[in-house]
This record gives C-alpha cells, structure tokens and sequence, in this order.
C-alpha cells in the first residue's frame, strides 16, 4: 500500500525517531509501503518519518527495483565507520523540486537489523554511503538542508515558505 509522503514543515520530520522494539507484522506492512511507496515515487531511499512513522526503519535501494537483490532494509541502524569526504547533488522526496550540494563522509559502515531481525553490517562508498548518511539523518530528525550552509538554506526555506503560503507545498 503506498502512504503519502510528507514534506519539509511537517514536525515528524523533525524530530528523532524511536527505536523498534520488536519487528512484527505491524513492522512488515510498514517496510512493505515504504519499499512501494519509495518505488512509486520513485526514489532511492525513503525513511519512515518521511511516511509520517517516527520509527527508526529506513529502506534503500539504488536500482530503484530495476535489480533484485539490491534493496537495504535496515532497522536500529547506527555507523561504525564514517570517513573521508565527498561533495555531491542531493535532494530529498520531503523537499520536492529542490536539489543541493551536500558534503559528507564518502564511506561509511552501519550496522543494524534486517527486516527477520538479523545483524547485519553494510558498507557503502560514493552513492550508497551517501544515501545511508542520508536516511539515517531523516531518523535523527535531519534533513539535507540541515547540512547546508546558512545562505543556501535560507534561500531554499524562503521559496517553500511562499509555496507553503500559496497553498502550493
Ligand atoms: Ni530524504
């Protein structure tokens, strides 16, 4: 089932998400929409705030469903290992019609559950560390436009403001 999306100004964006404290059905059907729900969209990582659940569940994955195999679905993540650093274009599907350049670490490890409940340990470089950083940030109650400098940030917050205004957010 997809579940709306919601976007920069709702306050379940803003704020740290919980822990799951155990992974039952409930849990299943939520990573189930999210995965739907980030395909639909489409994108490459979906956090569940962003579908207004303040749990720490995110689910990834570059292909976009175009390759089995290479979906993340990582519950209770935490890093390991965070090191180096890149600067690329980000965006996010909470702040549509928006991109940014965004410097972070370029390999990270992170370690948390599957979706049965199992450790699991992922390493990513370029992309795919980015977009963990990216999600994990979300469960923090972060978003990339935490990450800009105060300029860019502002600039970005002023249009969303006046589409807020104009009932077009
Ligand atoms: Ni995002």
């Amino acid at each position: 089932m997809l579940r709306p999306i919601v976007k920069y100004g709702d306050p379940v964006l803003a704020k740290p998400a919980a822990p799951v404290e155990r992974i039952d059905d409930e849990i299943q059907r939520l990573i189930d929409d999210m995965l739907a729900t980030m395909y639909a969209a489409p994108g490459i990582g979906l956090a569940a705030p962003q579908v207004g659940v303040p749990l720490r569940v995110c689910v990834i994955d570059l292909s976009v469903g175009q390759r089995g195999g290479e979906v993340i679905t990582l519950v209770n993540p935490e890093f390991v290992v965070r090191e180096g650093m890149q600067v690329e274009e980000e965006g996010c599907l909470s702040v549509p019609g928006f991109t940014a350049s965004v410097a972070r670490p370029s390999r990270v490890v992170v370690r948390g559950l599957d979706r049965h409940g199992q450790e699991r340990e992922i390493e990513g470089t370029g992309l795919l560390a980015r977009a963990l950083q990216h999600e994990l940030d979300h469960l923090e109650g972060t978003l990339f436009l935490d990450r800009l400098r105060g300029i860019k940030r502002d600039l970005i917050v002023r249009k969303i403001r006046k589409m807020q205004r104009a009932g077009k957010w």
